[in-house]
C-alpha cells in the first residue's frame, strides 16, 4: 500500500481566491507568529523548572528533531500537497478515515481556541492593571470589596482579585474581536498583523531579557537553566512534558500549520520552512527561559503551583521589584503576552475556519461566525468570575477550574493523539515514501529514507508509549480535579472530560459525511 504512488489529482497550485501569502516572509512570520505564543511564554518556563531545568532539555532537543521538524514537515507538505487544509488534506490523501481523524483534531482545537483566549483575556486585564495598581505595594486589588483573599504576594491578590470579577469578560470579547479583525481578509490581513506584532515581540522579549541579565545574579537562573543535569532522565513524566510541550509550542498535532501552509505556491520548500520555524520557535523559547529565570533567581520566587501562576503572579512580582521604571516593565511584559497569544490565537481560529470552508463551500465571513459563536461562549464561560472556592486556594473561580480540568484532559491528549493518527495515516496509508518524494522534489536539501522510519515507527511509537503512561497515570491516579473545592460542582471533573470526548467525536462524524462542496476536487485511493 505504501508504495502506491500519489493520487493523480491530489497536488493542486495555489487557488488565489481561497487566499495566497504575498511573500515567504509573510508566511514565515504568520506560521513563527502561530508557534510563538503563551506556550513559548508561560508553559516553557514553568516546565522547565517543574521538571528540573537542566534536565529537561535533552528531552526537549530530542522531542525538536525527533518530533518536532518532521511532524512539522508532514502538516506543512500536506498543506502544499494538496492545498487544503487538514481534514480535507488527509480526505484526498488517505480517504474517509483521514477525514475522521482531522475533524476531531480541528474540533479539539476549538476547546483549546476557547480557554488560550481565556487566558489572554486575563493577560490583557493584567496589563491594564500594570498601569494601575498591580504593581504598587502593595497592590490594590481591583474591586477588592467582591472578594477578599487574604494571604499571598501582591500579584496573587491581584489575579485573584481580579478574575473574580467581571472585567475579564468584557477582555475576552476584546481579544475574539481583534482575532477576527485580523482573520477577516483572510491572509492579506493576517499578513498586515504578524509584520507588526511578530517583530515587535521579539524586540519587547530582548528588552526583558537584557533586563534579566544586567540585574544583579541574574546569570544565576541561566546557569540553572542550562547546566545539563542527568537525574529525571529515565522520569517517564519529564519525557511526556517535553513532548507535549514541543507539539504545544510548535502549534503541531490539531492541523493549524497545514491551514497556513495551503496558501503557498505548491512548489514551497517545506524542508527549509519546517527548520525555520522550528528554530525561531526554539529560540524564542529559550531567550523567554533565559529571561524570567533570570529574574526567578535574583528575586528568589518559587515558580511552584500551578502553570498560570508563574506569567501570572511569581513574573509580575519580580518585576515589581526591578529598581527602575517597575511600570513600564509591568506594561512591556504583559503587553508582550498579549501579542504573542493573538498571533497564535489568530491560528488556531484560521485552522478552524480554513476546514469549514473547504469542506461546506461557505464564505469566509460564513465560516468565522461558526467558530466564534462557540468559540465565545466558551471562552466567556471560563472567565465565569463566580467564586466556589471561597478562600481561593484551590481554583478560586468556577471559570479558572473548568479552565484547568479541561486543560488538564485537552492538552495532554488532543495534539499528541492527533500527531500519532497523523503518523500513522501519512506513514501507512499514504506512504512515507510518496510524502517524502514530494517534499524532496521541491526542496534544497533531501529527506532520505530514515524519515520515513521517523513518520512509520520511531515517532508512533514514543507516541504511543507517552499516550500509553499518561493514560495509564490518569486512570490510577484518581479523577483530576477531583480534590478542588467546587461547592455545588462536584461533578464538574466527570462531566467535562465526557463533553469533550463526546462534543469532538460527535462533530467529526457529523462533518465528515457531510457532502464534500462540489469546487473541492477530492480523490479516495482505491484501497482506502
Ligand atoms: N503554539 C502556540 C503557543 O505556543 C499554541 C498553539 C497550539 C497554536 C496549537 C496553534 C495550535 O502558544
Amino acid at each position: 500500500m505504501a508504495d502506491t504512488p500519489l493520487p493523480p489529482d491530489a497536488s493542486s497550485t495555489v487557488d488565489a481566491e481561497r487566499g495566497a501569502w504575498k511573500s515567504k516572509l509573510g508566511f514565515i512570520l504568520a506560521a513563527s507568529g502561530s508557534a510563538i505564543g503563551l506556550g513559548n511564554i508561560v508553559f516553557f518556563a514553568s516546565n522547565a523548572y517543574q521538571y528540573g531545568g537542566g534536565a529537561f532539555y535533552l528531552p526537549y532537543f530530542i522531542a525538536l528533531f525527533v518530533l518536532g521538524i518532521p511532524v512539522m514537515i508532514v502538516e506543512f507538505s500536506l498543506g502544499t500537497l494538496t492545498g487544503q487544509s487538514f481534514p480535507v488534506a488527509l480526505r484526498k490523501l488517505v480517504g474517509k478515515r483521514g477525514e475522521y481523524v482531522g475533524w476531531w483534531t480541528t474540533s479539539s482545537a476549538l476547546f483549546i481556541t476557547m480557554y488560550y483566549i481565556t487566558i489572554l483575556g486575563w493577560a490583557l486585564s493584567m496589563l491594564f492593571g500594570a498601569f494601575g495598581g498591580l504593581l504598587t505595594d502593595p497592590a490594590v486589588a481591583p474591586f477588592t470589596g467582591m472578594t477578599e483573599p487574604t494571604a499571598g504576594p501582591n500579584a496573587t491578590v491581584y489575579f485573584f482579585g481580579m478574575i473574580a470579577t467581571p472585567w475579564p469578560l468584557l477582555a475576552v470579547v476584546a481579544i475574539w474581536a481583534m482575532t477576527i479583525l485580523i482573520l477577516w481578509r483572510g491572509t492579506a490581513t493576517i499578513e498586515k498583523a504578524v509584520r507588526v506584532f511578530v517583530p515587535l515581540m521579539w524586540l519587547f522579549m530582548i528588552v526583558l531579557i537584557v533586563r534579566g541579565l544586567t540585574l544583579p545574579g541574574g546569570i544565576d537562573g541561566v546557569l540553572y537553566l542550562f547546566t545539563p543535569n542527568l537525574d529525571g532522565i529515565l522520569d517517564v513524566n519529564v519525557w511526556q512534558g517535553a513532548f507535549a510541550q514541543m507539539f504545544f509550542s510548535l502549534s503541531l498535532g490539531l492541523g493549524t500549520m497545514t491551514a497556513y501552509a495551503s496558501y503557498l505556491p505548491k512548489d514551497a520548500d517545506q524542508i527549509n520552512n519546517s527548520m525555520l520555524v522550528s528554530f525561531l520557535n526554539c529560540g524564542f523559547e529559550y531567550i523567554a527561559g533565559v529571561a524570567i529565570f533570570s529574574m526567578l533567581f535574583v528575586f528568589a520566587l518559587n515558580p511552584a503551583g500551578t502553570t498560570l501562576s508563574l506569567s501570572f503572579f511569581v513574573i509580575p512580582q519580580g518585576i515589581a521589584n526591578f529598581p527602575f521604571w517597575v511600570k513600564g516593565f509591568g506594561v512591556f511584559f504583559f503587553f508582550l503576552l498579549v501579542i504573542a497569544g493573538l498571533t497564535s490565537a489568530v491560528s488556531l481560529v484560521e485552522g478552524v475556519a480554513a476546514p469549514l470552508k473547504d469542506k461546506l463551500g461557505i464564505s469566509r465571513a460564513k465560516a468565522l461566525t461558526f467558530v466564534m459563536v462557540p468559540g465565545i461562549i466558551g471562552s466567556l464561560a471560563f472567565a465565569l468570575p463566580f467564586v466556589v472556592d471561597p478562600d481561593l486556594t484551590g481554583d478560586g473561580t468556577l471559570g479558572l477550574t473548568l479552565l484547568d480540568i479541561l486543560d488538564h484532559w485537552v492538552f495532554r491528549y488532543s495534539l499528541l493523539v492527533g500527531g500519532f493518527m497523523e503518523c500513522l495515516l501519512i506513514g501507512w496509508v499514504l506512504g512515507a515514501a510518496n510524502l517524502r518524494q514530494f517534499v524532496n522534489e521541491h526542496s534544497k536539501f533531501s529527506l532520505g529514507p530514515w524519515f520515513d522510519v521517523l513518520i512509520k515507527f520511531v515517532i508512533p511509537i514514543i507516541l504511543g508509549v507517552v499516550i500509553f503512561f499518561t493514560l495509564l497515570a490518569d486512570l490510577t491516579g484518581g479523577l483530576y480535579g477531583e480534590a478542588y473545592t467546587i461547592n455545588g460542582f462536584e461533578w464538574l471533573p466527570v462531566v467535562i472530560p465526557i463533553f469533550w470526548i463526546v462534543a469532538t467525536i460527535a462533530t467529526s462524524i457529523f462533518l465528515t459525511n457531510r457532502p464534500m462542496h462540489e469546487s473541492t476536487p477530492h480523490n479516495v485511493p482505491a484501497e482506502a
